[in-house]
């Protein structure tokens, strides 16, 4: 997880902080690339294969979307943006109303599917899921480490950026569902898994899902998922409510069982920086000095969730009376 001083544009919705479109591209069907530069031709901040931006749009709508250009262009961001016809909104803007030579609102970079070292890197692709995976791909090509890519869409024309991976031959296997049905995982992976391979998967959640049960017999840490879309949480582990202590305020309040902790946290008056509140981008990421956590994110995997040491306070609340928060 990042700290939010490494943030280009720590507030997202400030609309002050902004980048310049320098061009929109349409990639595949119903996909644009942005490319984006400061508007005063400043260098941006450093970025890491697996790191997103949040684009502010009109009325606040914040939306995060994978970073997937150079990660040694320091000059520019590059993010690829889905049309989305059941979306809210955001997607729509982008295709619709978006032109080069407008300013866009922008938070983060921030990284939640951080790449970590591994002999062998197995990534699985569905649909937009591609673009935090093209990064990674360059980086492991980079430094001489063994990777496939299994990347399914639903149609060929669909899928964005098979250009850029034609170079890499038959370590790119391309399955479109109207060609080849759904993704085979369960024979992609025994194939091509080794003991020490890491897999890195992206995609709409229903691919997630069968990867995680495809994977399920994995080593904790080696099958690593992004969701944009929050996943489908069982009931809250407790309905009463709990208290939280704010260490470093040295103040302690009841949130409520309709109450989330960033708001009772905002309601103590300290500020915690948010975007989704839905527990998928990672802005409110609190320490946890004391206390059972119920996670309810969407980012954190199992050890990490067992480690107990950090929560997304817009979603996640506590298992245990009292939780203690370093703020
Ligand atoms: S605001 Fe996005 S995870 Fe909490």
């Amino acid at each position: 997880m990042s700290d939010s001083s490494d943030l280009l544009f720590p507030e997202a919705g400030r609309d002050q902080s902004a980048l310049r479109l320098v061009s929109k591209e349409h990639v595949s069907d119903g996909v644009v690339a942005l490319t984006l530069v400061h508007p005063s031709g400043r260098r941006l901040p450093d970025w890491a294969p697996g790191a997103h931006i949040d684009l502010v749009l009109p009325a606040g709508v914040t939306r995060q979307y994978s970073l997937c250009g150079d990660r040694w262009d320091p000059f520019t961001y590059r993010v690829a943006v889905l049309r989305e016809p059941n979306g809210r909104g955001g997607s729509a803007y982008v295709h619709d109303m978006l032109m080069a030579g407008d300013t866009v609102g922008i938070g983060g970079p921030r990284n939640n599917f951080q790449m970590v070292p591994a002999p062998k890197y197995l990534f699985v692709a569905g649909g937009i899921g591609i673009t935090p995976l093209l990064p990674m791909i360059a980086q492991a090509e980079s430094m001489g480490i063994e990777w496939t890519l299994l990347y399914g869409g639903r149609t060929r024309s669909s899928m964005a950026f098979l250009d850029e991976l034609e170079p890499y031959g038959d370590r790119v296997v391309v399955a479109p569902q109207d060609e080849v049905g759904l993704l085979n995982l369960s024979s992609w992976f025994s194939d091509a898994a080794t003991t020490d391979s890491k897999a890195y998967v992206c995609g709409p959640g229903s691919l997630l899902d069968a990867t995680e049960s495809c994977c399920s017999g994995w080593p904790v840490g080696y099958l690593r998922t992004e969701r944009f879309v929050p996943r489908v949480q069982a009931a809250p582990a407790r309905t009463e409510p709990f208290e939280v202590e704010l260490a470093r305020s040295a103040t302690v309040f009841t949130v409520t069982s309709e109450g989330s902790v960033l708001d009772a946290v905002r309601g103590a008056g300290v500020n915690v920086l948010s975007s989704c509140r839905e527990g998928t981008c990672g802005t409110c990421a609190t320490t946890v000095l004391a206390g059972e956590v119920d996670h309810r994110d969407s980012i954190l995997d199992d050890d990490e969730r067992a480690a107990g040491d950090a929560m997304f306070i817009c979603v996640s609340r506590a298992c245990s009376d009292r939780l203690v928060l370093d703020l």
